[in-house]
Order: C-alpha cells, then structure tokens, then sequence
C-alpha cells in the first residue's frame, strides 16, 4: 500500500506498506522533515531503520497478553497488519497514514473528534469474537496501544478512557494505579488519574486521555533517540539536558518527584516508554512532560507473599538505576516534599484492596509495605537533611 505518512494535516513522507504483514518497505523524500516522528530524522537524513522500528513500534506488542490468540481469530499474521486497517491512528498522538488516492480528512477520521468501534478493544479485552464477526469494524486506536496489559479504549459520556486489567495472579496493578494517583495528588505531583471501573466483569483501571487534538506524548525513549547520550555524561543527566534545551525549565524537578512516587510505591516497570514529555502537534513547541501514569508494576505486585517485606535496598527500579535506594540519590530537592500528607495512605490503600480477590493476608501484608516504603524514604530525607547542614 503506498500512503502518505500524515501528522494531523500536514503530510510528512510518503510510506510503501506490505499489505500482508503491514511492514514498512519503502519511504520517499521528507515533504515536511520537521513533523518526521522524533529520533527518525537525524543530521538531516531519514534514519530508515529508525522509521521502520517507529512503525513497526505503534503496532500493539507481541508481549500484550491474549495477542496471538486474538490474531489468529481475525486472521491476520502480525500486529503490524492491523495497523492500516485503523490508518495508523492514535488517542496518545497525531500521526496517521492517508493511502494513496483517498482524498481523506483528519478533521473527519481522528478519534479524539469521532467516535471508533469497540470491535477490536472488546476482542482484545475478552478473546471473545462478537457474533456476527462478519462486518467486524478494525476501525479502533486500540490497534496502535503499547503495553503488555490487556487494555482498551472506551468513550464514556463523551471523554476518551484507557482501560486497563491486572495480570495474573493478583491482578494488583489496576488497584495499584488507583493508589498511586492518590500518593500524587497528595504530594501534589503532576499525575494522570486513575479510577476502578468494571469491564467485562472485571475489575480494571482507567484514566482519561491525557493527549488532546492539539498534543502528543512523546516518550523518553524517542526524545533520547533522537539526541544520543555522550559517553562522559549519565543517561539521568544527560535526559535532564535534554527536556531543558527544549524549553522544559521544570523537568529536574518533576523528574525528582517521579522518582521520590517510585520509591514509594517501589514501582519496578518505569522504564523510557512509561514517562516523556508532551508537544504541541501543530507548531511542534514542547508543553512540558507527561503527567505520570502507569504506575501499576508496584508494590510486589508479582511477588509472592514471603518477599513482600522485602526491604528497600533491594526493591528493583528503573530505568536510571538498579534499586530504589540507589536512584532516590538522585534527588536533590525534597523540600516540596510534605510526609504528613500521607499519614492515613495505608488505610486507603486497604479500603481499595477489599474491592480485590487478595486474601486478607496478602491485603494486610501490602499495607504495612507501603508504610515501611513512606517511612524507610522519611529516614533517607533526615539523613540527607542532616548531611546538607
Ligand atoms: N491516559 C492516557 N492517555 C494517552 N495515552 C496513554 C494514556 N495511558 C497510557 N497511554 C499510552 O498507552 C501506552 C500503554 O499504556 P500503559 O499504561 O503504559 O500500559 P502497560 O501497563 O500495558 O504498559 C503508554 O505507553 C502510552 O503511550
Ligand atoms: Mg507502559
């Protein structure tokens, strides 16, 4: 399929896409290089091998539970050949690609103004094929979502939600989310929220669409694609630089505040995809980052019962270093940083876990976690404080 790589109304570069298994095989000459996806335009040229991995990338990963069963029932042999049966569209940016001689409008076809079919989410959500699968309407941004967690996209009186399920055998990330808005919103850290709803019988989380007509989520990993890390200096720092040479004054410290939620709710899946920074899709000016979300791989949500008082100085982390101890060294500010208003946290986290099929054990035993995890970070703020003076 020829096509024209489109971002909202502006054409960027004209794409040759195997039908078959929805492989980028040609890309012409940049009409607009500016609007070329960031870490695929570098020192003026188009890096094809850039381009394919971001094509191939806004396909739902092979990692996404329920997958493979979901396109064997619909028939096609990769991810990727699905993609242009949705024209690439997205609900976390605005690319989308025009084939070749369809004369069609972003204004008319975008999913943040129109509404899309639940075909899709709902197969992926359920592996159920609805009846009459005959005319099944591919027509969904649930082709172009990232994640291993079954996940779907759902208008609920008129806002775009992401809904999310939990993985087994606690299925915890979907009350995990919940608590880690609240931590935020307590902290008064920049947050997507999160609330529980039930779908298909199913606890899950969900939140609103943080990216609007005129935004885009840009992830870390693209925007340290796009500028390579020099070898003299941390990839931390060097992400820092980054969001500040694009006008992100800001990023140090709401990077700081994401790493101070992490180590409190020793999230363990924060790596490059999972935070970034959003732009304006039109004038490409950067608004500032991303208010954190995905917060669900926390609080030993694996683990099982003997390692959940597992102590601080082994809790695994991402993606600047290995444990939390070590990457809570990293913050150098922690005056905005107000532990009273966490005093009664645990006791929330409880009275969401009883909406959970965890045993009572497992509930009591995650509580007590997450206040040795306040109360281990409050121990390093004094000992830091102290160090200063
Ligand atoms: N509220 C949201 N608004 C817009 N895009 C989102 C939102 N939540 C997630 N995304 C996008 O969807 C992707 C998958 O969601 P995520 O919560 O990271 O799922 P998973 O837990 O499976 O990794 C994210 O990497 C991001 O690109
Ligand atoms: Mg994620």
């Amino acid at each position: 399929m020829k096509c024209i790589l489109m971002h909202k109304r502006i054409p960027v570069i004209e794409l040759d896409i195997d039908n078959a298994s929805g492989f980028l095989l040609k890309f012409g000459i940049p009409l607009n290089p500016g609007h070329l996806p960031i870490g695929t335009y570098i020192k003026s040229n188009v890096d094809g091998n850039m381009l394919r991995d971001w094509w191939m990338k806004r396909s739902i990963p092979a990692s996404r539970e329920g997958l493979k069963e979901t396109l064997e029932k619909l028939n096609v042999g990769f991810s990727q050949g699905l993609l242009s049966k949705s024209y690439g569209l997205s609900l976390s940016d605005q690319y989308w690609v025009c084939p070749q001689g369809q004369d069609l409008k972003w204004d008319d076809i975008n999913f943040f103004t129109n509404s899309f079919s639940e075909d899709m989410g709902n197969l992926l959500f359920s592996g159920k094929m609805r009846e009459n699968s005959k005319n099944f309407n591919f027509l969904s941004p649930d082709n172009t979502s990232d994640g291993m967690l079954r996940k779907k996209w759902k208008i609920i009186n008129g806002e775009r939600y992401l809904i999310k399920s939990g993985s087994v055998p606690f299925r915890q990330e979907v009350f995990n989310e919940v608590i880690a808005s609240s931590i935020c919103w307590r902290l008064c850290i920049p947050h997507t929220e999160y609330i529980l709803l039930t779908e298909n019988g199913e606890a899950c989380s969900a939140s609103k669409d943080f990216v609007t007509p005129m935004t885009e989520l840009v992830s870390a990993a693209r925007i340290l694609d796009q500028f390579k890390t020099p070898n003299n200096v941390s990839k931390y720092e060097h992400y820092i630089a980054c969001g500040e040479k694009l006008g992100i004054i800001d990023i140090r410290q709401q990077i700081e505040k994401m790493l101070v939620l992490d180590f409190i709710i020793a999230n363990s899946d924060r790596h490059y995809n999972n935070f970034g920074l959003l732009r304006n899709a039109e004038t490409l000016a950067w608004t500032g980052v991303v208010p954190i979300f995905d917060c669900g791989c926390s609080l030993f949500y694996d683990k099982p019962d003997r390692v959940i008082t597992i102590s601080s100085v082994d809790a695994e982390s991402k993606p600047f270093k290995t444990t939390h101890f070590e990457q809570i060294k990293l913050v150098k500010d922690f005056s905005w940083l107000n532990f009273e208003t966490l005093n009664d946290i645990s006791d929330e986290y409880a009275e969401l876990l009883k909406m959970s099929e965890l045993p009572d054990e497992r509930r009591t035993l995650l509580c007590k976690a997450l206040l040795n995890r306040i109360q281990d970070l409050k121990s390093y703020v004094c000992a830091f404080e102290n160090k200063k003076r």
